[in-house]
C-alpha cells in the first residue's frame, strides 16, 4: 500500500486509528517526507487551471497526526545558529530591564530549505514549505501547509494563514521572489504569483476583491478559483466608496486592494534585498 493510501485509511479510521503502531508509523513517514519536501500539501501542476494541485491526503495525514498525539512536555531547550558578531546580549536582574521569553520555533512537519532567514519571532506551522532564500522577518506567520516560494521576502508581521480545515481547502501560495511587505495578511487559498509585490498592510481573503486599475479588472476568488494575484502586479492597499444603503449615505468606504502598476524599475530599488543580510 501506498504512503497515500495508509494515511487515508488510518484517518478514516478515526478514534480507531489511535493507539494503533502501524497508524502512527504511517503518520511519522509522512512527517519525515515533509520534512524533506518529497511530500508537499501542494505543489505546482501545470495542468490545473489554478497551477497548483492541492495533495488533500496530506493534510488528512496532519489531522490523523493531531489525533494520535498527546500531550507530553514538548520543551527540548532552543537552538541558535547567527553569525559570532552578533551573539544575543545577557541581562542581569541588577540591570532592571524584563525580558520575556520569546523566540521562533519551526513545527514537525514543516521543510524548510537551506538559506532561509528567520528573525525571531516567527512561527512555521506543520505542512508548510518554506523554499530556499526566503526571508521570514519578525512576527511572521506561515501557516499550516502555507507554500511559500525561493527567495520570498515575508516582512515584519507578515500573516500567511494556514489551511486545515477543511480538508480540501488549497493552502495558501506566494510563488518565487514575491515581496510580502510589513503587516500584510494573506488567507484562504489566496494564491500570489512570481514576482508580485504586496505593498504594507495589503490584506486579502477569498472575499476580498482586487480592482486591478493597471489591467481595468476587478479579482475575485470564484467558486473553485480562488483569489489570484498574477505576476508581477504591485498591490497596495486602498479604498472604495460604499454605493448603496446607508454606507452611501454616510460616504463611508470599505478597504480594498488596489493592483497600481505591474513591476518596474522603480519597484525593482523599492524590493532589492540586501545581501549582506544574508
Ligand atoms: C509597494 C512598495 C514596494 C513600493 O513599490 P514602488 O514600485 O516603488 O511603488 P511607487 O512608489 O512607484 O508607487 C506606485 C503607486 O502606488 C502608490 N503606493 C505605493 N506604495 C503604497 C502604499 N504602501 N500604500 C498606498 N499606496 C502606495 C504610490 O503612491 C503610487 O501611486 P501614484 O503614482 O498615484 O502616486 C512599497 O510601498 C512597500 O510597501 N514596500 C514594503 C515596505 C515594507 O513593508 N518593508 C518591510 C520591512 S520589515
Amino acid at each position: 500500500m501506498s504512503l497515500r493510501e495508509k494515511i487515508e485509511q488510518y484517518f478514516a479510521a478515526g478514534a480507531a486509528a489511535v493507539g494503533d503502531a502501524e497508524a502512527m508509523a504511517a503518520f511519522l513517514a509522512m512527517r519525515d517526507a515533509l520534512e524533506a519536501g518529497d511530500v508537499r500539501a501542494a505543489e505546482p501542476d501545470a495542468d490545473r487551471p489554478t497551477g497548483w494541485r492541492v495533495n488533500a491526503w496530506v493534510k488528512q495525514g496532519i489531522l490523523l497526526g493531531f489525533r494520535l498525539g498527546q500531550l507530553e512536555d514538548s520543551g527540548r531547550g532552543l537552538s541558535f545558529v547567527d553569525k559570532s558578531t552578533f551573539p544575543a546580549r545577557r541581562f542581569t536582574a541588577e540591570q532592571g530591564v524584563r525580558i520575556v521569553a520569546g523566540g521562533s520555533s519551526v513545527r514537525a512537519g514543516a521543510y524548510v530549505a537551506r538559506g532561509v532567514i528567520a528573525a525571531p519571532p516567527m512561527f512555521v506551522n506543520v505542512g508548510a514549505y518554506v523554499d530556499e532564500g526566503t526571508m521570514i522577518d519578525s512576527h511572521s506567520l506561515v501557516g499550516s501547509c502555507a507554500q511559500i516560494g525561493k527567495r520570498v521576502h515575508l516582512s515584519a508581521a507578515a500573516q500567511v494563514g494556514g489551511v486545515l480545515e477543511p480538508v480540501n481547502a488549497s493552502p495558501v501560495v506566494l510563488e518565487d521572489d514575491v515581496l510580502v511587505g510589513g503587516n500584510c495578511g494573506i488567507y484562504e487559498g489566496t494564491i500570489v504569483r512570481r514576482r508580485a509585490v504586496l505593498a504594507a498592510g495589503t490584506i486579502l481573503t477569498r472575499g476580498t476583491p482586487v480592482y486591478d486599475v493597471a489591467r481595468g479588472e476587478v479579482l475575485r476568488a470564484d467558486g473553485e478559483k480562488p483569489l489570484i494575484i498574477p505576476e508581477g502586479a504591485v498591490v497596495v492597499p486602498g479604498a472604495r466608496a460604499v454605493t448603496k444603503g446607508m454606507g452611501q449615505e454616510w460616504g463611508l468606504s470599505v478597504y480594498t486592494p488596489v493592483i497600481v502598476k505591474y513591476r518596474d524599475e522603480k519597484t525593482e530599488l523599492s524590493a532589492a534585498l540586501e545581501d549582506l543580510l544574508r
